[in-house]
């Protein structure tokens, strides 16, 4: 169950509820490397998560941990009150959790609309053999499916391109795609990780507009990775701080911005 006795509102109005995600000492290694040194943070209901840090400081391994893609050697995963398991990460999507990845990965040849599709298979009830040959409820399926798709592509303002092949985009482009084919999942937890990244201003701008609006009109709670301070600091309700690996602060935007080991091992320098 969620705790919803600790429920706050936000400057700016939005509702934040008790914890949805609960990581507790995750520790992660690659051989010899660790990537994660027993960390502990949690994520709230409605909330924008920002995770930041210097290159190779475990923030993608964090997500991958997150969506089931790595299972740490050590530590729990908690999410909506319940312990996670031995389990896979198309069962933690069909949990409701999906994610964007720091290197776009779509289907260059397939148009706009099919790519966004691709987020709805984890809904899909009817198998491809019964689209083939039992089309009632199929048939049914799939309308449903293409109007969620539909309403995804006029919120985030993509209905010129959507039967425009993806690898013929420019790359803030494709990063949107990208972002409705996640939301087309209809997550509750949505993992971004770096969506931003390569993008001019205006880009980015409307990249924040987006998230802050997929947080606001889908109550989506939100977990993102970004190396532009003025962007964590804009959407972000609290940031998790790493640095090889470990912790090194936790707090909202003001409190890790004041935060003098955060200061000396990643705001004092420049990153891209
Ligand atoms: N699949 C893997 N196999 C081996 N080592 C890995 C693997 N994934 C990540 N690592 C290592 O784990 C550490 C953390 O990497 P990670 O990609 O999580 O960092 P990051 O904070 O996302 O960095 P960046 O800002 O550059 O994206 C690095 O030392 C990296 O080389
Ligand atoms: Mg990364």
């Amino acid at each position: 169950m969620l705790d919803r006795a600790e429920d706050r509102i936000t400057a700016d109005g939005r509702q934040i509820g008790g914890v949805m995600l609960d990581l507790k000492n995750i520790t992660l290694r690659f051989g010899g490397v660790t990537a994660i040194k027993d960390i502990s943070f949690d994520i709230r209901q409605g909330e924008i998560r920002a995770i930041i840090g210097p290159n190779g400081a475990g923030k993608s391994s964090m997500l991958n941990v997150i969506s089931g893609f790595y299972v740490p050697q050590q530590g729990e995963v908690w999410f909506r009150g319940e312990k996670r398991g031995p389990i896979k990460p198309y069962q933690v999507a069909r949990q409701g959790v999906a994610r964007t990845f720091q290197n776009i990965a779509l289907f260059d040849g397939m148009s706009v609309l099919d790519n966004i599709m691709t987020g709805r298979l984890t809904h899909m009830r009817a198998g491809m053999l019964a689209q083939a040959i039992w089309l009632g409820p199929a048939e049914r399926e799939e309308i449903e499916n293409r109007e969620k798709v539909e309403r995804i592509i006029d919120f985030l303002e993509i209905q010129n391109i959507r039967k425009t092949p993806v690898g013929r985009l420019p790359y803030g482009l494709k990063k949107r795609v990208e972002l409705a084919r996640a939301l087309a999942a209809e997550p509750q937890l949505l993992l971004l990780d770096e969506p931003m990244a390569g993008m001019n201003v205006e880009e980015k701008e409307d990249m924040s507009r987006f998230v802050l609006d997929v947080n606001d009109e889908f109550g989506t709670t939100i977990a993102l990775i970004e190396h532009d301070m003025g962007v964590v600091m804009d959407l972000s309700d609290r940031v998790v701080v790493m640095d090889y690996g470990r912790k090194i602060g936790d707090g909202t935007p003001d409190e890790v911005r004041n935060n003098q080991e955060v200061i000396d091992a990643y705001l004092g320098v420049a990153h891209d």
